[in-house]
């Protein structure tokens, strides 16, 4: 089985790629109405997770503990529910879901505050 640091990456690139392919959508459109849910798709969905995943596997300290597991499972949900939700309150209004998706993507921020103190950086097993 791979490692925890490889499943943040993966899960980072696939952001990334479709976040490059609504990016082109809207450059060709030349409707930008989504830019902000397409901004946070890259950021948090690319940027953020890519670092996660960078860290996992530079620390095997922290990969090895069962909180990474539950770290990628609300990191996941977080962008899962927060990206479509920004793209609803900019189409519709109502932010429920966003709010929702970024309680989530503030609570796995805070799991890699206490993961990074817990095991430093860069820490074998
Ligand atoms: C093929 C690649 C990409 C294309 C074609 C693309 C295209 C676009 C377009 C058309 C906009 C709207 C601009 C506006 O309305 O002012 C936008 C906004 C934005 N993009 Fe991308 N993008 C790409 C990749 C990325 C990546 C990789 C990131 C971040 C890592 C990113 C971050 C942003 C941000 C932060 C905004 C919001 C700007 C704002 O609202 O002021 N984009 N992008």
């Amino acid at each position: 089985m791979r490692g925890i640091g490889f499943y943040f990456f993966l899960a980072a690139v696939l952001c990334v790629t479709l976040g490059m392919v609504w990016g082109i959508h809207m450059a060709i459109s030349g409707d930008h109405l989504m830019a902000g849910a397409h901004a946070h798709l890259n950021l948090v969905g690319w940027v953020t997770m890519g670092l996660f995943g960078v860290y996992y596997t530079l620390t095997p300290a922290a990969a090895a503990s069962s909180l990474a597991k539950i770290h990628l499972a609300v990191a996941l949900a977080g962008v899962v529910v927060m990206v479509p939700g920004i793209a609803i309150a900019l189409k519709h209004g109502g932010e429920a879901a966003a709010a929702a998706g970024s309680m989530l993507t503030a609570a796995s921020m805070l799991i890699f505050l206490y993961t990074v103190f817990k095991n430093g950086l860069g820490n074998p097993v």
